[in-house]
């Protein structure tokens, strides 16, 4: 298969200097990196700032902002046969970026911010019925309840939903809190389980939805 992947966080500029983030080390992105390159699929990778390197029989595309990432994952999704969302991306950008560092005046800043685009969202409209959609929902609560919505909302085949916050598991670890969720009804909760053992199910699973979308 042709897959590409999302990972990293966006960054989202207030001034030349400053930037709102989201966390994510890359580390998901890296071990699902290196199971699709085991299992021979051609990876194409759009990442955030997150100092993953790929070996060069990846195509790596590096962007910054939420917008960069949608005009290259939406580019790049018309070559693939599915596509996983393992990036953080940020949900809201400041409405107006300062051409110069914004000055230190009173106590309190406030910053207007606007909704970035929802590229899972994107991606489950226009390519839902071809190809393989597969999203990571990040969550502290509910995990369940708001995994089966992004999975309904976002009309994609497949949730890896991951319980974060705790220490040992989640964002920087090599382990992960997990469950997953599927457009065709059934879910499969791991509980904690390595970054690297869950990319090897994330990666199977996908083998195993192309070929019910090939049929
Ligand atoms: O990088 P690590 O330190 O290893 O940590 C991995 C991780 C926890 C960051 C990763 O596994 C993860 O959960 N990534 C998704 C984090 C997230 O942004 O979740 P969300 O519930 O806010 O978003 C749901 C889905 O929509 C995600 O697939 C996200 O990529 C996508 N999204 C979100 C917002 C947006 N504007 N566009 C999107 O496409």
């Amino acid at each position: 298969m042709k897959v590409l992947l999302t990972g990293g966080p966006t960054r989202e500029y207030l001034d030349p200097v400053r930037y709102i983030t989201n966390r994510s080390s890359g580390k998901m992105a890296k071990a699902l990196i290196g199971v699709l390159l085991k299992r021979k699929h051609k990876v194409t990778a759009v990442l955030g700032p997150c100092g993953v390197k790929c070996p060069k029989s990846v195509k790596t595309v590096n962007v910054e902002t939420a917008r960069q990432m949608k005009n290259s994952v939406m580019k790049e999704a018309e070559h693939a046969d599915a596509v996983i969302m393992c990036a953080a991306v940020a949900d809201y950008t400041p409405v107006k970026v300062s051409a110069v560092k914004i000055k230190k005046s009173d106590d309190i800043l406030r910053v207007r911010m606007k909704r970035t685009p929802d590229i899972l969202f994107c991606l489950g409209r226009k390519y839902g019925k071809k190809k393989v959609i597969a999203g990571f929902a990040a969550e502290t609560d509910k995990i369940e309840e708001n995994a089966l919505r992004k999975l309904r909302d976002k009309k994609c085949d497949m949730i890896v939903a991951n319980k974060v916050g705790e220490k040992g598991a989640g964002f920087d670890s090599s382990m992960m809190n997990a469950a997953l969720f599927f457009r065709e009804g059934g879910k499969n909760h791991f509980g904690k389980i390595s970054k690297n053992r869950l990319g090897y199910i994330i990666v199977r699973e996908i083998e195993r939805l192309r070929q019910t979308k090939n049929k």
